[in-house]
């Protein structure tokens, strides 16, 4: 099984251009069900959940290819059964988006629940609230959703959390859906916008995304589009923490920055300079940075996504941090690892409470998902000596080529196995 060796020590230096979104990517290849014909999607990132999407979208009888380095094709004409299987769904949760296209556009689908992950139990009940305020049945059947309806009509969804991929499953169900549905305490991430933008150009209407309050009216039939997916945010903000960790000078490019303004924020307040362009951001480090205050929260809040990654840059500053998790149950198996590598942390209910160190020695870690591996590479980055992280088929599923992006910093980086 593959793993990353990480010698630390090199301050890393340079420009790095930001991959396209992954979880933009996986809602749009979603919403190209909706239309019987061909879809473009291109800056795809090259990533394991994007080929088991692919996989998922062919096992339904679509066509789903990569018909360039960045860019797949998806033809929902040829779609044969609206079923789709848990051992693919189980592969990738972003797969139960497939649920909306599928039932707005045949009335029927079923679609195996995703159940939980190691960052927590991830109910979907939200997800089936809003689908069957569109006058969907939806029952459980030995572990599968199965939604049927003869006739779905608009409705109004007040969703009782802010969810990302519950919004967008019934934003897409509610597209080709007659009359007006309303989605209230609708999630506002860019992921969101994205997909609202692209549904609008495959000819529907949708309002106000981007806001907590979304109105959609649904249209007869959707066609296909041509679109380049918006870069990755996460990996934007990752590729700063691994400059700034090392007290070094690194610019990402190819991201829209008005995406990762919390993010930028919190190492703004640590002490990085940064230069924020529309499309590129540069953080330069001063010889020493600060203890931070961070509670993860949707979109505008700090992401949850960059939990693991700012805690492991808090873990080399001097002071005490407070990273507090509130988007997930089960967010913090990265800090045992980090612990492994003589960080000072210690954890009180959903509070992580960060003391920094000199220095962080490098030690043998386990990655038990895709941010607590990229929370663990930012901190070997600054670590003593090697660091191997194993199990990196979770950094596969998010992150493009990270050891060649690193190395291309000056990281000393390698991959094993
Ligand atoms: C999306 O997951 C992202 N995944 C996650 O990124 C991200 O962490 C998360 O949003 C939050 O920003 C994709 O877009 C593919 P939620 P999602 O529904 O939509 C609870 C990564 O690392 N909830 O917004 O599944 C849920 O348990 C991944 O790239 C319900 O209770 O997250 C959580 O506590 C990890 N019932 C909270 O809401 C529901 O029906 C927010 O989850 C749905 C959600």
């Amino acid at each position: 099984m593959d793993r990353i060796v990480v010698r630390g020590g090199a301050c890393l230096r340079g420009e790095v251009a930001a991959s396209g979104s992954k979880n933009s990517a996986l809602a749009l290849m979603c919403a190209a069900l909706l239309a019987p014909g061909e879809s473009v999607l291109r800056n795809v990132p090259r990533l394991r959940d994007i080929d088991a999407m692919c996989e998922l979208l062919r096992a339904l009888g679509a066509r789903a290819d990569w018909t360039g380095e960045h860019e797949i094709t998806i033809d929902g004409a040829t779609i044969s059964s609206p079923e789709a299987p848990y051992e693919l769904v189980r592969k990738m949760r972003a797969s139960f988006m497939v649920l909306g296209p599928l039932l707005a556009r045949f009335g029927t689908a079923r679609v195996s629940e995703p159940g939980g992950c190691a960052i927590g139990v991830r109910p979907i009940d939200q997800h089936l609230k809003g689908l069957r305020a569109l006058g969907a049945k939806v029952r459980l059947d030995h572990g599968v959703v199965e939604a049927t309806s003869d006739e779905l009509r608009g409705g109004r969804v007040a969703f009782d959390m802010c969810t990302v991929n519950g919004t967008q499953n019934v934003m897409m169900a509610a597209v080709l859906t007659p009359g007006e549905t309303v989605l209230e305490n609708a999630a506002r991430e860019p992921e969101v916008m994205e997909l609202a933008e692209v549904l609008n150009r495959m000819g529907a209407d949708v309002r106000g995304a981007g806001g907590d309050r979304i109105t959609i009216r649904g249209v007869e039939t959707l066609r296909g589009i041509e679109h380049s997916v918006s870069g990755d945010r996460i990996e934007a903000g990752t590729l700063l923490c691994t400059g700034l960790v090392t007290r070094g000078d690194v610019t990402v490019t190819a991201i829209d920055t008005s995406t990762l303004e919390s993010t930028l924020d919190k190492l703004a307040s640590m002490g990085a300079e940064l230069t924020i362009e529309p499309e590129r951001v540069r953080a330069e480090s001063p010889p020493t940075l600060r203890e931070v205050e961070a509670v993860t929260a949707p979109f505008p809040g700090f992401p949850t996504d960059m939990q693991a990654q700012l805690m492991a840059l808090a873990c080399t500053v001097e002071g005490s941090s407070v990273i507090t998790e509130r988007v997930f149950e089960n967010r913090f198996m990265h800090v045992p690892e980090l612990q492994r590598m003589g960080a000072d942390i210690s954890l009180a209910g959903r509070a992580a409470h960060v003391r920094g160190v000199a220095r962080l020695s490098g030690a043998p870690v386990m990655a038990t998902d895709l941010r607590a591996s990229a929370g663990l590479i930012v901190a070997a980055l600054a670590a003593e000596g090697d660091t191997t992280v194993n199990r990196v088929y979770h950094i596969d599923r998010g992150y493009e080529r990270i050891e060649e992006k690193l190395r291309g910093l000056g990281a000393e980086i390698r991959r094993e196995g």
